[in-house]
């Protein structure tokens, strides 16, 4: 079937079949492998995408269920120039990158927990970050990257 989708704010079109994973369909079938498959049965968030303004774990929605629907993948995420946006650049910043698996996931439920909640509190932070497993990092640095990114979008 044909799906389409605003992806990273370009509508696209992909044949795919109906009874793959939106994870798959982002790395199978359109080459955004960005987006990582950790458990695959949505308990480690490392396939977490941003759909209709949601976070989502793509592993556990089915690819028809994206059509019509916004999706922001990592590749999506970047700086005006091309590089690190301020969430990405923080996350270098404050060393909260080790094996990198869960990186993409923890960017995009930041990005998500800043769009709704700009000046979310370090609690908040963490009820935000629920959903994503790390096995190296402790969450403490992501935590802080988040946290100082909020503070530096608050001053503009
Ligand atoms: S790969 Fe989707 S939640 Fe783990
Ligand atoms: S940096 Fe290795 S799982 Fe998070």
């Amino acid at each position: 079937m044909w799906i389409e989708m605003t992806l990273n704010g370009k509508p696209v079109a992909v044949e795919a079949p109906p009874d793959i994973s939106l994870l798959d369909l982002l790395r199978d079938y359109l080459n955004l492998t960005g987006t990582k498959e950790g458990c695959a049965v949505g308990e480690c968030g490392a396939c977490a995408v941003i759909m209709d303004g949601r976070l989502v774990n793509s592993c556990m929605v089915l690819a028809p269920q994206a059509h019509g629907s916004e999706v922001i993948t990592i590749e999506g995420v970047h700086g005006p120039d091309g590089g690190p946006n301020d969430l990405q650049q923080n996350f270098i910043e404050y060393g909260a990158v080790q094996c990198g698996i869960c990186i993409p996931g923890m960017i995009m439920a930041g990005e998500a927990l800043l769009m709704h909640n700009p000046n979310p509190s370090r609690q908040e932070i963490r009820m935000g970050l629920a959903g994503n497993l790390c096995r190296c990092t402790g969450y403490q640095q992501i935590v802080d990257a988040i946290e100082a990114t909020a503070k530096g979008r608050q001053k503009g």
